[in-house]
């Protein structure tokens, strides 16, 4: 524990300078979240949600796995969309991936890596998809441009699950976007794969109650 005082030793100089700004920082967060936003995004460290969009605390809800993926499985990521779309009633979702993910690189590559070969299959799936488009590029261009893949077949995602497609039923106002980020730069980058309704949703996807 001692060799991680430093930690501690920053989060009181942080609580203090917050509650500098503002003395009920704290009170007003612990009574309650309201978030706008649920932010999606890659667990690398480089690209910390917050602090990219300039958010304090209780404004954004964060859910960050390796690649960004959401996986119809994962109870986990389903579990924070839903407590997001229907407690909290965040009006946008952000599918947020990024240039030089070593997720999405390592399903390029045919190396084993253990336990999270299982979850990169689903990008490897997406590169077998997408096969004729990612071969006519130039191999420096490849790389990019399945990181953008990603986050489009993610979008599709969060706009496939019966949480999003139910909120949308009820006339929740709910935004799905695609976005990248760029490690060399620190510039977001709206993909254009905006998402509002169930109307811009493949049919086969579409759920009935
Ligand atoms: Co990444």
């Amino acid at each position: 524990m001692t060799e991680l005082q430093h930690l501690f030793k920053n989060n009181r100089a942080w609580a203090t300078h917050m509650t500098e700004q503002d003395p009920h920082f704290f009170e007003t967060l612990a009574a309650q979240q309201a978030p706008e936003y649920l932010w999606i995004g890659c667990a690398d460290s480089r690209v910390p949600a917050n602090e990219i969009i300039g958010l304090l605390p209780g404004q954004v809800f964060v859910q960050r796995n390796v690649a960004n993926l959401v996986i119809h499985t994962d109870l986990n990521c389903l579990s924070v969309i839903q407590y997001a779309v229907e407690v909290l009633k965040v009006k946008h979702i952000i599918v947020c991936g990024h240039y030089g993910c070593g997720g999405v690189r390592a399903s390029m590559q045919n190396q084993q890596f253990g336990l999270i070969d299982n979850w990169l299959r689903h990008i490897k799936d997406l590169i077998d998809k997408h096969q004729t488009e990612l071969n006519s590029l130039p191999e420096a261009e490849r790389f990019d441009r399945l990181c953008e893949l990603n986050v489009k077949a993610q979008v599709q995602n969060v706009c496939y699950t019966s949480i999003v497609q139910g909120a949308w039923r009820g006339g929740q106002p709910l935004t799905v976007h695609g976005w990248i980020y760029g490690l060399s730069d620190g510039h977001l980058k709206d993909l254009g794969v905006s998402v509002q309704g169930v109307d811009d949703v493949d049919a086969l996807y579409h759920l009935s109650p």
